[in-house]
């Protein structure tokens, strides 16, 4: 079988000139926006595009804005030939991939500020500048492509919420779709970051998701949310985590849980030197 490889575009002009085309056809434009490091929780995002009928363009970015200067950008996995290979062989159009020039010019003095829930004391306590980096550069690729929708990761659930939030505060006209999370075959939520983990500590790392799924089976049969997140926070502990946080909160703006609004559980934690989130529904 022969794959074609997408089409890979460098700057603004030419986003917008290869978008213009797929329009001039009354092809529906889905953006994927990621930094790379591609693995099946990122084909996922593109398979959800393509069942919608939409040309997909994967954008890779390695956002230096959203991370600390105590995070891992400068070893943040850089992929990009084998991440080709991989939207080739899912069918996706079109890779824009732009340099930190393109993306943050000279003189470059603008950035989105951020309430709800981008301040939901949750990943924003361990990393306060963290989405307002989100923010501007998804919001510069939301006018820089002009996508009909664009699909992101319930892995990132509160970055998810944001986006949602700020797209809909400044009108930008994109359908922010969320995607399930991909999962290995232990429960692990697949991440760019995975990687990382040391064997030992990947061994460990599934505990995660089943300490959440407990407390959310509680909850579900009666036990008060306080108490099930107590009972699974010292269990994520005790099986060698050191616990950021674990929460049940409201699922559209991470605010404290308000009857009849859908659960979502939240957790970060980190195993050694790698730092895991994840969350599920309730
Ligand atoms: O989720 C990610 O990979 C990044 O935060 C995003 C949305 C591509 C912005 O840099």
């Amino acid at each position: 079988m022969t794959t074609t490889m997408p089409a890979i575009v460098r700057t603004v002009a030419d986003l917008r000139a290869l978008v213009a085309q797929f329009r001039a056809r009354g092809e529906k434009v889905a953006l994927v926006p990621t930094m790379g490091a591609l693995h099946a929780g990122h084909v996922s995002l593109v398979e959800v595009a393509k069942a919608e009928g939409a040309r997909v363009i994967v954008s890779i970015f390695v956002n230096p804005t959203q991370f600390a200067p105590s995070e891992d950008f400068s070893k943040y996995p850089r992929t990009f030939e084998a991440d080709l290979e991989k939207l080739a062989a899912i069918g996706a159009e079109a890779v824009y991939a732009p340099t930190v020039d393109v993306m943050y010019p000279k003189g470059f003095a603008t950035s989105i500020s951020l309430e709800g829930p981008a301040l939901a004391r949750l990943d924003d306590v361990a990393r306060p500048h963290h989405f307002g980096g989100v923010a501007t550069i998804v919001a510069k690729l939301f006018t820089q492509c002009g996508p009909d929708m664009a699909i992101f990761g319930e892995k990132d659930f509160q970055q998810l919420a944001v986006v949602r939030r700020m797209a809909t505060d400044l009108d930008l006209a994109v359908d922010v779709r969320g995607a399930p999370t991909i999962r290995e075959a232990d429960g692990l939520a697949m991440s760019s970051r995975n990687v990382y983990l040391s064997p030992d500590d990947r061994a460990k790392a599934p505990l995660l998701h089943r300490a959440m799924q407990e407390a959310a089976a509680a909850i579900r049969s009666g036990t008060a949310i306080e108490t099930a997140m107590t009972r699974s926070r010292e269990t994520i502990t005790a099986g060698g985590f050191a616990l950021d946080y674990l929460e049940c909160r409201a699922a559209d703006d991470l605010g404290a849980p308000r009857a009849g609004a859908p659960l979502r559980m939240l957790v970060a934690a980190r195993i050694g030197t790698v730092r895991l989130i994840d969350n599920i529904g309730v």
